[in-house]
């Protein structure tokens, strides 16, 4: 970990198109970077966190549709470690202001498997808890242990399980209700094990297939998902996006049997979920690829024509435009399916808020 040292804050104007992957402009009236979690009480005793503060990591799922009323707090607290060492496992601590896609390198590089699948998601550490980030059939729900976080609310500091985390399909705790936690850290179990790693993943095991590895290392699952994405995923840099921006909505075994009788190419996937019983789950991409849009641009956005799910800006536009697309593209899959898409990026303005969001 870094050497922790109490300091002020920068507080200044701050345009944020670099600090969101969308990159539409938008200006905080007040911004300031977080280094070490010494910084939280003073600012918590002067009642700065009563203002509400958008906290920020890399901005890559969250999109500022107007300038925010509220401060922007960008956590930029790095260092990690390992906390705990036997002889099948790990426990890796990790700051929340660390590149996720860096942790895992870094996991891949010392032979520490159970994150290799989740390369190259972008974001922070800090970010992965809020919405369980997942991919390849891994969610960081399966190698989570604790998380050390600072409540807005009270001024101090509480280390927070597992259970208590409630993740859920890109869901947990820190995405329901007002916004308490402030992540500093995350710690996640890794295994010495090489037969725990998952690799039953459609497109992965296709994948592996191809290249006629059997019994995948951790190596050959990081390098394959990275191949993966990097073939239908557009590099935010090159092409700004927030990868995929709806969630894959989950529907009633009625609505899908109706579905079905109308598309019966249409896919569906367990829910994954046991409050979510009698439901399925189905991918989003294919449900706009149906309703047309796969590749379809308008304005300054688009829907990507490699992968559908990923909503692309072209450049120049505001977050009105953005919102008019928006309504488009769900417009279209409900008249067709009659299934309601949800946007699964974080959604930050004054006045055109979805309301499934905060
Ligand atoms: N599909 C289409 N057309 C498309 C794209 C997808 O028909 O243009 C259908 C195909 O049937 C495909 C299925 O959708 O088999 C699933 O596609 P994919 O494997 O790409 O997964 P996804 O459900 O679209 C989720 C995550 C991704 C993650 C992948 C891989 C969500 C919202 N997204 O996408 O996460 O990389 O699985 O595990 O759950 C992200 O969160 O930003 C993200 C990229």
């Amino acid at each position: 970990m870094t050497v922790e040292v109490a300091e002020r804050p920068h507080f200044k104007t701050q345009s944020l198109e670099g600090y969101h992957s969308m990159g539409l402009k938008a200006t905080a009236s007040e911004f300031f970077l977080i280094h070490t979690k010494h910084q939280l009480a003073p600012l918590w005793r002067e009642g700065w966190f009563d203002r509400r503060p958008v906290l920020l990591g890399e901005g890559t799922n969250t999109v500022f549709i107007t300038d925010p009323k509220r401060p922007v707090c960008k956590i930029a607290m790095k260092g990690i470690r390992i906390s705990d060492e036997s002889e099948s496992s790990v426990r890796v601590q990790a700051a929340a202001g660390e590149n996720w896609h860096q942790l895992v390198t870094w996991a891949v590089a010392q032979n520490y498997g159970g994150i290799e699948n989740l390369a190259l998601i972008p974001g922070t550490v800090g970010a992965a808890p809020v919405q369980n980030i997942g991919a390849y059939g891994v969610e960081l729900s399966d190698v989570f242990e604790e998380l050390e976080a600072f409540s807005m609310k009270h001024g101090t500091f509480k280390t927070i399980g597992r259970e208590e985390c409630r993740f859920g399909y890109r869901s947990s705790l820190f995405k329901h209700g007002e916004p308490e936690w402030l992540i500093c850290s995350v710690s996640i179990r890794l295994t010495k094990d090489h037969h725990k790693l998952s690799s039953s993943y459609q497109s992965l095991e296709t994948y592996l297939e191809k290249l006629g590895i059997q019994t995948p290392g951790i190596g050959d699952l990081y390098q394959a998902v990275c191949s993966i994405r990097k073939s239908k995923l557009p590099d935010p840099k090159i092409l700004p996006n927030c990868g995929s921006f709806f969630k894959n909505p989950v529907i009633s075994m009625e609505r899908f049997r109706h579905c079905k009788s109308m598309f019966p190419d249409m896919p569906a996937y367990p829910a994954g979920d046991s409050t979510a019983k009698g439901h399925v789950k189905i991918p989003a991409g294919w449900l706009i690829e149906k309703a047309g849009w796969k590749g379809r641009r308008k304005g300054g956005f688009g829907m990507y024509r490699q992968h559908a799910l990923v909503l692309v800006h072209f450049g120049g536009s505001g977050g009105g435009e953005l919102h008019a697309f928006m309504e488009e593209v769900t417009g279209a899959v409900l008249n067709l399916f009659g299934i309601q898409l949800e946007p699964e990026v974080h959604l930050i303005g004054d006045t055109i808020i979805p309301s499934t969001q905060t």
